[in-house]
């Protein structure tokens, strides 16, 4: 028996995955959703999420994609880790994943491939092409370059690609030095952490939708202020003070997390 199925929960509380279906939606995650949903519909360009290691930026990716589930005219192609050795291979990844052949071996002629697939596909086919890239902190200089010069590609009402990354914030200060590709963000946002009210509400979204019946508490309150203040708010933290706590009460039969309990997992954490 799983840990968590002695708590009477039917799933994994606190994965640490980007299950969109533990998203909580607290209002910064919401807004981001939002306003990308609404920079994609009206295909504006270049998005930029920005926010700390373990804010959510890939859960909120995979919120994005659920958002648009079914919804055939648009196509969302992922990238989760944009490392290339050279542009070369960026870009033959890219024409990979469009599912194209250059019938030359240039950059000039892949670059040539993609504009003209994105021009068949954006306005023959009418589909919006979205093209979402995680660790966006990874991207260098050469292939942010290439990124800018596929932002070119665009009619007189719109963009051909809509590009969503996602990044650390030290992307920002690189990015803000290439005027060029900075002026085309047309929309930059920055997930802050939760704050203590809404770290709680995580906290309980998550437990029921791992099957907490909601008149079971797993959490005293002062517990939950403490996992607040030691966390900030950043959700991984958040996640996986969480799990330990819960893996901890199984292991010791206890019915709830108490504040002694954080505190001594804290200990354990800076030891
Ligand atoms: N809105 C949210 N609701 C519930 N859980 C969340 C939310 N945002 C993040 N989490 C949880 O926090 C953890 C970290 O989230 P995620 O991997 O999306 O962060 P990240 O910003 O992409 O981090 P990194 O900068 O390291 O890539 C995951 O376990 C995820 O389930
Ligand atoms: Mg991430």
């Amino acid at each position: 028996m799983s840990y968590y199925e002695s708590l009477g929960l039917s799933k994994e509380p606190f994965s640490t995955s980007p299950d969109p279906d533990f998203f909580y939606r607290s209002s910064e995650h919401n807004t981001a959703l939002h306003r990308l949903e609404i920079a994609i519909r009206l295909r504006r360009g270049l998005s930029l999420i920005l926010g700390d290691v373990g804010t959510g930026k890939t859960t909120l990716s995979r919120a994005l994609l659920q958002t648009f589930d079914g919804e055939e005219n648009f196509i969302f192609k992922l990238i989760l880790d944009p490392t290339y050795k050279s542009e070369f291979q960026f870009l033959s990844s890219l024409t990979k994943m469009f599912g194209i052949k250059p019938s030359f071996r240039s950059t000039l002629d892949y670059k040539e491939a993609i504009e003209q697939y994105l021009y068949n596909k954006g306005v023959d086919e009418n589909k919006t092409i979205v093209l979402l890239i995680d660790e966006g902190q990874k991207l260098s200089h050469s292939f942010l370059e290439i990124l800018r010069t596929l932002l070119n590609y665009e009619t007189n009402e719109y963009k051909l690609i809509q590009l969503v990354v996602l990044a650390q914030m030290e992307l920002l200060p690189r990015i803000k030095r290439i005027k060029n590709f900075y002026d085309r963000v047309t929309l930059k946002y920055i997930i802050n952490p939760l704050d203590e009210l809404e770290t709680k509400e995580m906290i309980k979204f998550r437990l029921k939708k791992a099957g907490l019946n909601s008149e079971n508490e797993l959490f005293t309150p002062s517990a939950l202020k403490l996992l607040y203040d030691h966390t900030s708010g950043y959700p991984r933290r958040i996640s996986v003070l969480s799990h330990n706590a819960l893996e901890h009460i199984v292991m010791e039969d206890k019915k709830m997390v108490d504040k002694t309990i954080v505190k001594k997992l804290i200990a354990q954490e800076v030891a």
